[in-house]
């Protein structure tokens, strides 16, 4: 199948590189030229495991083109997704005006039998705007589709090939029928094909992220509690776990959720909500759970320098908003950064894969770092805030060299905190027992 894919950011790359591994005929499409020309030459401008390779490969196969000319390859399409940004405006609600303007470009070269569907994150009623404005724009009716994307940054190839379900939102079953022929390779294994209205796989995304950020808000304010009464969430976690009805999936405490979805998705859906008369109390509190988890670290750092952070060297591991990706878009890490130098901090970076963004953010008011323990010399204490691997099981020894006082803030609750005493650490973790009242 002839596939154009509009918007080649992290979801419209990853589909359109994997449609293309499966066969199809796909032209990644992009206002960005300098993206548009790193990806000819196989540079693939994200962080994404795996996705090089594939890129390469399907290009060389010359399955997998990339432009910057929607007039050039949008007649022969029959497929025409829309992965572009529905970034969030300054009340909350989803900006679409991106969206609007990419359907504008595709309007006057779409062939008779083209689909146009909708792969962005859009609140419930775009998918019909969509197809009345393509209607004014055309002079005839347009399949539209929704097409709802759920993967994850880190793991979006397998998510994306292996997925536990297809959403498709659809006015006719014949369009249904085209996107199930394209995605017939990934469900192999019985995942479900879920076929439904337009407004309803539009609210499917919604509330699958805003179920999850739920979760992680809940877990965030039962190990605040936690803390304070002298429970431990690791051991609280475990017991609600085993219950069949809970499970343990996103029930881990952290520094609360950021990256370019959960954030903004929950504010989109408190508006929605709030336009059509129901005041979202849950997704309100989400989201002000969440801002206020971000600050944890800082609070929990300024309270063991007795509130004169003035002077001294913090270092931090881990940027990126969550491991396997150089995404640092509303990750607590940024926040923490901001609450250090206001507070006249020194501070001091080291992730895997994120530094370069984050350095185009701070230039040189902050220190980076290629080495964890480099970014250790001279550091008072050590923050970690992002969970990768790398930093599961460190050289303790050097850690404890490197830094002026064995002191660790860990936002991930990564070790043992009898193994870090029996070390020799002072270490804090969130929602922990052991959390010492006067680290
Ligand atoms: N990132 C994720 O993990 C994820 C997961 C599921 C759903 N989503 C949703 O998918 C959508 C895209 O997210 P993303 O993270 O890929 O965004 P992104 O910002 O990484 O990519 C969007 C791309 O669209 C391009 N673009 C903008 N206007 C254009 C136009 N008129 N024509 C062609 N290209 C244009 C931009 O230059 C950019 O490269 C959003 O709605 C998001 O909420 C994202």
């Amino acid at each position: 199948m002839k596939i154009v894919m509009i918007g080649t950011g992290y979801v419209g790359l990853v589909t359109g590189t994997c449609f293309a591994e499966s066969g199809n005929q796909v032209t990644c499409v992009d206002v960005d030229l300098d993206k548009i020309e790193r990806l000819k030459r196989g540079d693939i401008p994200i962080y994404e495991p795996g996705l090089v390779e594939l890129v390469v490969r399907n290009s060389h196969a010359g399955r997998l083109k990339f432009t910057t000319s929607a007039a050039d390859v949008v007649p022969a399409a029959k497929c025409v997704f829309l992965a572009v940004g529905t970034p969030q405006r300054d009340d909350g609600s989803a900006d679409l005006r991106i969206m609007w303007s990419a359907l504008e470009s595709i309007a006057p070269h779409l062939s008779n039998e083209a689909v146009v569907v909708i792969k962005s994150t859009v609140p419930v009623g775009t998918n019909s705007e969509a197809a009345r404005r393509l209607r004014e724009l055309t002079g005839r009716d347009v399949d539209v589709a929704s097409n709802p994307e759920f993967l994850k940054e880190g793991c979006a190839i397998e998510d994306f090939t292996k997925p536990d379900r297809v959403v498709v939102g659809v006015n006719r079953p014949e369009v249904a029928a085209v996107l199930h022929e394209l995605y017939k390779p990934f469900l192999r294994t019985e995942h479900p094909f879920l076929v439904m209205n337009l407004e309803s796989a539009e609210m499917t995304k919604y509330v699958a992220n805003c179920l999850l950020a739920t979760k992680i808000s809940f877990i965030n304010e039962m190990a605040n509690i936690c803390e304070r009464v002298g429970a431990d969430i690791n051991h609280v976690r475990k017991g609600i776990g085993h219950d069949q009805r809970i499970g343990f999936a996103f029930l881990f405490p952290g520094v609360g959720y950021g990256g370019s979805c959960f954030p903004k998705d929950v504010r989109a859906l408190v508006s929605v909500a709030e336009r059509n008369g129901i005041a979202p109390r849950i997704l309100q509190s989400v989201d002000d759970v969440n801002e206020a988890q971000k600050e944890v670290l800082f609070q929990k750092l300024s309270a063991h320098f007795q509130g004169d952070l003035k002077g001294r060297t913090v270092a931090i591991w881990g940027l990126a908003f969550k491991p396997r990706t150089d995404d640092i878009r509303e990750a607590p890490a940024l926040v923490l950064i901001d609450r250090l130098l206001d507070a006249g901090a020194k501070v001091q970076v080291h992730d895997p894969v994120a530094t370069e963004n984050v350095q185009r953010l701070y230039g040189t008011r902050i220190a980076y770092y290629p080495s964890p323990y480099d970014a250790l010399s001279g550091a008072d204490v050590l923050a970690i805030v992002t969970e990768w691997n790398e930093f599961r099981n460190p050289d303790f020894n050097l850690i404890r060299q490197k830094l002026g006082s064995p002191v660790i803030f860990d936002g991930r609750n990564l070790f043992d905190p009898a193994k870090m005493r029996q070390l020799g650490f002072k270490y804090s973790g969130i929602g922990l027992e052991t959390n010492p009242q006067s680290l």
